[in-house]
């Protein structure tokens, strides 16, 4: 019986690799550059297109929230898969692929085989919200690359903009974050573009919609067709990230159902969005905490998975 039990043990504690095995200085010896290598491919990239700031961050979300931090995003479908980039909210929507590859590259010519594409995104998203005028924080090093991607897991695990407030702390809840996780991290929304097909209901059908900004919008996204239309998630200021996204709600003018759900005037998170809205540092503080969890999910360590040597493809 006791050996059984003592094996067993084993186990669960091989397969929870929990967070507190990454550490900031994983490379220090094997890559000694990568933190500049990443920030300057990224200040690259960002030059010439500020919004690619924005899908990076969401790249990295969405990558966490399916299986973990393993960069199974990253991998294109193959015959032994169907992956994770035609999944409902991937499709024709996540972008930042080419900066990922591109960077990876340079990674490998000084440090071949060393870097996990994982831990290349969660710098990318770091140094992206920095570059953009956000907080700072530390990216635990350490992760590894999955050798699978699933879009099934990819359509159950990330939110819809169609979610309601109670759905969307499950979802989070579901990934071990929290009511406060969820308010700061939506914050992410004061960066980037949302296409019509996402928030068409939201300016049709819900009544919470300020009325010069339902206008607005109705008037660049029809009942039906231009479903690619892009508009910012945070109108004023949609290449800096900054709280005008929580002022924003507050005024109904969130561009997302799932946005202005986090503000309804009887919701248990309006406080939250109140404080971030008067109180930038306060935002920042707790958008910074949420990431590193949000980093931190379920990461590959130890010798499961692999280094992938290009990130679209198992080695
Ligand atoms: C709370 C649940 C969330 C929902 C329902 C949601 C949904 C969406 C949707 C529908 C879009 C527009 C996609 C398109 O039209 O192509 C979007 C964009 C974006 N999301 Fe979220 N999101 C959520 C949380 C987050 C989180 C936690 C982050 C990061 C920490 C994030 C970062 C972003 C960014 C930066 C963009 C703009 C991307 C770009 O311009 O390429 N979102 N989100
Ligand atoms: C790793 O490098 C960083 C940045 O150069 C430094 O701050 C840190 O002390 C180093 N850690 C170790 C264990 O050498
Ligand atoms: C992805 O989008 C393209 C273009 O709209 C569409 O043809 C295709 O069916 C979509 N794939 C999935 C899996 O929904
Ligand atoms: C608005 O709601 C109606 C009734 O539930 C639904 O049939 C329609 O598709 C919705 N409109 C949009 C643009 O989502």
């Amino acid at each position: 019986m006791a050996p059984y039990y003592l094996l067993l043990l084993v186990f669960v504690g091989a397969g929870r690799a929990s967070a507190a095995e990454l550490c900031t200085d994983f490379y220090n010896c094997t890559c000694p550059n990568l933190l500049p290598i990443v920030n300057n491919g990224v200040t690259k990239f960002i030059q010439n297109d500020p919004r690619i700031g924005a899908s990076l961050l969401r790249l990295h979300f969405h990558d966490c929230f399916v299986n973990g931090c393993d960069a199974s995003i990253l991998l294109v479908d193959t015959s032994k898969f169907i992956g994770e980039q035609t999944a409902a909210a991937n499709n024709e929507s996540a972008r930042g692929f080419n900066v990922i590859n591109d960077i990876k590259a340079n990674v490998e010519k000084q440090c071949p085989g060393v870097v996990s594409c994982a831990d290349i995104l969660a710098l990318a998203a770091r140094d992206s919200v920095v570059h953009l005028g956000g907080p700072s924080w530390e990216v635990g090093l350490g992760r590894r690359d999955s050798t699978t991607a699933s879009r099934s897991d990819a359509n159950s695990n990330i939110p819809a903009p169609s979610f309601n407030l109670d759905a969307l702390i499950k979802n989070f809840a579901d990934h071990g974050l929290s009511v406060t996780d969820l308010v700061a991290l939506s914050g992410a929304h004061t960066i980037g573009l949302a296409q019509c097909r996402n928030f068409r209901a939201h300016i049709y059908n819900d009544s919470n919609v300020e009325a010069s900004y339902r206008k607005f919008l109705q008037s660049k996204c029809p009942r039906t067709g231009n479903d690619n239309l892009l508009e910012p998630l945070d109108r004023q200021t949609p290449n800096h990230f900054d709280n005008l996204y929580f002022q924003n709600l507050v005024y109904k003018k969130a561009l997302l159902h799932s946005d202005q759900q986090l503000f309804k005037q009887s919701a248990t998170t309006d406080t939250l969005v109140k404080k971030y809205a008067t109180d930038n540092a306060a935002f920042f503080q707790d958008f910074a905490k949420g990431m590193v969890k949000m980093s931190n999910i379920k990461p590959l360590t130890g010798n499961q998975g692999q280094i992938r040597i290009n990130c679209a493809k198992v080695n």
